[in-house]
């Protein structure tokens, strides 16, 4: 099964808008990508959000996107999602400003503000967030969590009879003004009821430290404005952690990453060196089915009970039915049936399909090619553009020609041909069934059925000619 179907969301009803901060530049990344564009497991940090928000709100999540628009929303592109533009990034307040005609024209009675840096949100965050707002009939509310250390998080002061006052960044942090620091800080989820947010939005000024519009400064114009503002704590919960810097990214990939483990693991997947193997939030595993680590195994990846996947493997977008993957193979869309052995040190790319009983062995590249049941390519061949019969034997060092420099051509395979070792096919060219290749030779016309193609130059042999005939052992 797949990591995330268990997630049940609320759904959040119609009324209620959904706004992603994506605008940052995410300068402590030191990359030029835009920050919410790094990767966890080969997916946009983004990525998780908006999956995360398909499956729990009603209406189509609404993003701010700045600093590499356009990348960004190419990203999204599989998602239902507005986008709203800030051209210059001066800060939550700012885009949540700049959101503002976007949200109004929409007519939402509530709004839900989330980091695109905060990849790991999950469905219960947002309802515990969504309920808390509700039962406590708040206008502002946010999820707080707990931490050791707040680092660079806003944190969270409360009055001495409880009730939140206000968020301090961490810049603005002040022990003499605001007491001993805290370990409560914001996690960046946050809610409005969006008729009081409208009287507060505009009043945000950029008087901090950073010199920017923070949106946490809605919790202090909120309280100082007499509206019911609401904190609901999460406690110690590592997915609502931000990413901000590349050890932040590393500590929050790790955790997924582990979470998606144990869960296939709970599930009835083997798993060994389970810390060494990396399962993308797309992949589909079976029960029955056994991986050792290290292993990457990403995108849209399906892997079936009785496969085994061995050490050193890479598979993104492929199909694993039941087959062996030996050790160092590396496998992207492709499909691998029942019974086949691929590797070790195989190369799969796009494209190809080993059908029942098949096998690629050591040093083998197939691409954009579909070898038929019970075929065998066992050591150092380079199969392209191929379509394979049944019971093909292709000898060590065959090589498919299947560009002549402006555009590829085709080789067809028939059933139960035998291929000699050291051949070139020079495509297009098709051998008929059963027929046989002589070693070593280069096969630029068709071969007919059981016919035996023989494309190299007669051997010679020069009596007496050896240049070793005079040397003797010692010499
Ligand atoms: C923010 C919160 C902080 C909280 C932390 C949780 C503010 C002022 N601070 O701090 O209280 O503890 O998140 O992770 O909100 N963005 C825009 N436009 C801008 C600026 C930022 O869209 O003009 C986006 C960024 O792309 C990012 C998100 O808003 O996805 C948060 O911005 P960031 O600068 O990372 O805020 P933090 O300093 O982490
Ligand atoms: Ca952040």
């Amino acid at each position: 099964m797949m990591i995330f179907e268990d997630q049940k969301g609320l759904p959040l009803s119609p009324e209620t808008g959904v706004l992603v901060l994506a605008a940052g530049k995410g300068t402590r990344m030191h990359s030029p990508l835009p920050k919410v564009l790094q990767k966890l497991l080969d997916k946009p940090m983004l990525w998780y959000l908006l999956n995360t928000l398909n499956r729990t709100c009603s209406s189509r999540p609404m993003v701010v996107t700045g600093h590499g628009r356009s990348q960004v929303e190419d990203a999204c592109s599989s998602f239902m999602a507005d986008f709203i533009y800030q051209e210059r990034q001066l800060g939550t307040g700012h885009a949540l400003q700049v959101a503002w005609d976007h949200i109004n024209k929409r007519g939402f009675k509530w709004l839900m503000v989330l980091n695109g840096d905060t990849p790991l949100i999950s469905p219960q965050h947002i309802k515990a967030l969504w309920e808390g707002v509700r039962d406590k009939d708040a206008d502002v509310g946010f999820m707080s969590l707990e931490l050791d250390d707040p680092g660079n998080y806003g944190r969270v002061i409360r009055s001495e009879d409880g009730r939140v006052k206000e968020v301090i960044e961490a810049r603005d942090f002040d022990a003499d003004m605001h007491g001993q620091d805290v370990s409560e800080v914001n996690s960046g989820l946050c809610a409005f009821r969006t008729s009081s947010l409208r009287k507060i939005l505009f009043e945000l000024d950029s008087d901090n430290k950073q010199n920017e519009l923070y949106l946490t400064q809605l919790v202090s114009l909120a309280q100082k404005s007499g509206m019911n503002v609401e904190a609901v704590n999460a406690g110690r919960c590592s997915g609502l952690l931000g990413v901000n810097t590349p050890g932040e990214l590393i500590l929050q990939e790790e955790y997924i990453r582990s979470c998606i483990v144990s869960k296939f693991v709970e599930q009835g997947v083997i798993i060994r060196s389970p810390d060494m193997v990396r399962i993308g939030p797309e992949v589909y595993i079976e029960p029955g089915s056994e991986i050792t680590g290290p292993v990457e195994i990403y995108g849209k990846s399906s892997i079936s009970s009785l496969s085994r996947i061995f050490s050193h493997c890479y598979i993104e977008d492929s199909f694993i039915d039941g087959g062996q993957v030996f050790c160092f193979s590396h496998i992207v869309e492709s499909v691998i049936d029942s019974h086949t052995r691929v590797g070790p040190y195989a190369r799969l790319r796009p494209g190809t399909k080993m059908q029942k009983g098949s096998r690629a062995g050591n040093f083998v590249e197939i691409k954009n090619s579909s070898v038929g049941a019970g075929s065998k390519i066992n050591h150092l061949s380079y199969i392209g553009d191929t379509v394979m019969g049944e019971e093909v034997n292709v000898g060590a060092g065959t090589i498919t020609c299947n560009y002549d420099g402006r555009a590829k051509h085709k080789t067809v395979i028939q059933d139960r041909v035998f291929i000699g070792s050291n051949t070139a096919l020079v495509a297009p060219v098709v051998l008929q069934q059963k027929s046989m290749i002589a070693a070593g030779s280069t096969i630029t016309r068709d071969v007919p059925g059981e016919s035996l193609g023989i494309g190299r130059s007669r051997q010679k042999n020069l009596e007496g000619r050896s240049p070793l005939k005079n040397f003797d052992k010692n010499d």
